[in-house]
Formats: C-alpha cells, sequence, structure tokens
C-alpha cells in the first residue's frame, strides 16, 4: 500500500507540478550516465514509474529500452509513449519481467512507499542481470538539509523521518546481495522562482506525500513565509532555487 492513494486526480496533479521539466534535469543526466555507463540495447527497469518522466528521458536521453513498472492506473495511463519503452502494471515484490533480463533499476522517489523493502530488493536481484546497479533516488530519513521542501515547510521532517534511511535500504538491499557503491545528493532545476513555487503549493500538496502531512496551520505558516519571501528585493534566483534528492548507487 502506498502512503497515497494514486488516483485520477492525484495522478493529474502529480503531473502537472511534480515532474521536473526536461531542461531542469541535466543533473540528473549526468549522474545516471556516470554509474550506469547506458549504452543503446540495454534494458532499465524503471520501478514505480509514477507519469514516466524518467523513463521518457532514459529512452530520449541513452536510446535504452525502458520497462516501466506502475502500480496505479491514473499514472499509468498518463507514462507518454515512446520507441522501447514498454509500460507494464506490477509493483516493486513483484515484477512482471522474466529472470536476468535487465541491466538496471531505477527507483525514484519510491522507497518510502514499498511496504516490504527487503521482498522489493530480493525480486530486483531476480530480475536484474548479475553485476548490475540499483540506481534510487529519494529522499532519506535524517538526510534532508537540501530539500526545499524542508526549508519552506518543516514539519515536513515529521514524516519524512519515517522514510527509509541510507542504511535501512541498505540493509534490505544487503541480504539480497547488494553493496553500496555511491550516495551522492543530485541537484534538480523544477521552479524558476519562489513566486512559482509559492503559485504550485496548494497543487502541491495534492500531489506530494509530505506537503499532505502538514497541518492546515503548518501549510498555512509556510506559505505565509514563502509569499514573504517570493515579494523581498532579495529573493533567490537561478542555482539557489535548485532542491536535491540522494542518488543511491547498489550493485
Ligand atoms: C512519488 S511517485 C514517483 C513516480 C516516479 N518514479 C517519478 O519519480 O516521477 C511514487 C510512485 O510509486 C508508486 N508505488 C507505490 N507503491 C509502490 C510499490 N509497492 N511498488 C512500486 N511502485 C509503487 C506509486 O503508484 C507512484 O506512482
Amino acid at each position: 500500500m502506498a502512503r497515497i492513494a494514486y488516483d485520477a486526480a492525484t495522478a493529474a496533479s502529480f503531473k502537472a507540478v511534480r515532474e521536473i521539466p526536461r531542461g531542469g534535469m541535466d543533473a540528473w543526466e549526468d549522474a545516471v550516465r556516470r554509474h550506469l555507463n547506458p549504452s543503446a540495447g540495454m534494458t532499465i527497469v524503471d520501478i514505480g514509474a509514477g507519469t514516466g518522466a524518467f523513463a521518457a528521458a532514459f529512452c530520449d536521453w541513452f536510446a535504452t529500452k525502458v520497462v516501466a513498472v506502475e502500480p496505479s492506473e491514473a499514472m499509468l495511463a498518463l507514462i507518454p509513449e515512446r520507441p522501447g519503452l514498454r509500460i507494464r502494471a506490477g509493483h516493486a515484490a513483484s515484477l512482471p519481467l522474466p529472470d536476468t533480463c535487465a541491466d538496471a533499476a531505477w527507483l525514484s522517489t519510491v522507497t518510502h512507499h514499498i511496504p516490504d523493502l527487503a521482498a522489493a530488493a530480493q525480486e530486483i536481484r531476480r530480475v536484474l542481470r548479475p553485476g548490475a546497479p540499483v540506481l534510487i533516488r529519494n529522499a532519506f530519513a535524517g538526510r534532508y538539509e537540501r530539500l526545499r521542501i524542508v526549508h519552506w515547510f518543516p514539519e515536513t521532517t515529521r514524516l519524512l523521518d519515517t522514510y527509509p534511511s541510507v542504511e535501512e535500504t541498505c540493509e534490505a538491499f544487503a541480504a539480497a546481495g547488494f553493496a553500496p557503491t555511491a550516495l551522492e545528493p543530485v541537484p534538480q532545476a523544477d521552479i524558476a522562482s519562489l513566486a512559482e513555487f509559492l503559485e504550485r503549493a496548494d497543487a502541491l500538496r495534492a500531489a506530494d506525500t509530505l506537503m499532505r502531512s502538514l497541518t492546515e496551520e503548518e501549510f498555512a505558516r509556510g506559505k505565509e513565509q514563502l509569499r514573504a519571501a517570493a515579494a523581498a528585493p532579495e529573493a533567490p534566483t537561478g542555482a539557489d532555487l535548485t532542491s536535491s534528492l540522494d542518488l543511491l548507487v547498489l550493485r
């Protein structure tokens, strides 16, 4: 069971305000390229692919084959078509794929939704070829100093602290024979100004697990601070507006 229901309304909000515009994904393209060394013909399994932003990007950037696996029908329906992209219903502990068929697994902002991470790790082991990496893009408990959402809505740490930590994630994957090889924060440029962030706040509250965890009062307080900062003459611009999630790589 995911922490929120990815129904049609949530899926539409997610597509509108959670997907990073392609121009803001450069650092992620670079990081995945460095750790995966992709080549045409490789198969990446995107687990919990959502609306397919990364699945489509991998096809476009690397010309790899991608299998997007997603449990929510509403999210899955919004995945764009691409040559080389197959879309499948399924979840992390039950992947609709044969043994040793894939060259990498990608999980983006999914690990905190998976009820049994150790079972998922075993299933990922089954479908990956020996030596293939697992790339996890996520916020982890205790590591949120570069998260914009925490800066403006600090009470989101209440829920963030219940997400699997890096240590817990490594432990779950160790039991399936994976060891960590890298951990790095990777920035994304998904907003052009604080005013834009403020504009999106209500829709984000509908589409984001962390924003949903706030009380009305906490949400209103964060928005008020954002409004004041957005109107200030020294409001941040450019790189100061980026937010980072961690990339954890295991092999
Ligand atoms: C925050 S969204 C991330 C979507 C996409 N990976 C991205 O980064 O744009 C989390 C996704 O995980 C999916 N999900 C929830 N539980 C899952 C599970 N047990 N296995 C795989 N995916 C799951 C949800 O349906 C949702 O689409």
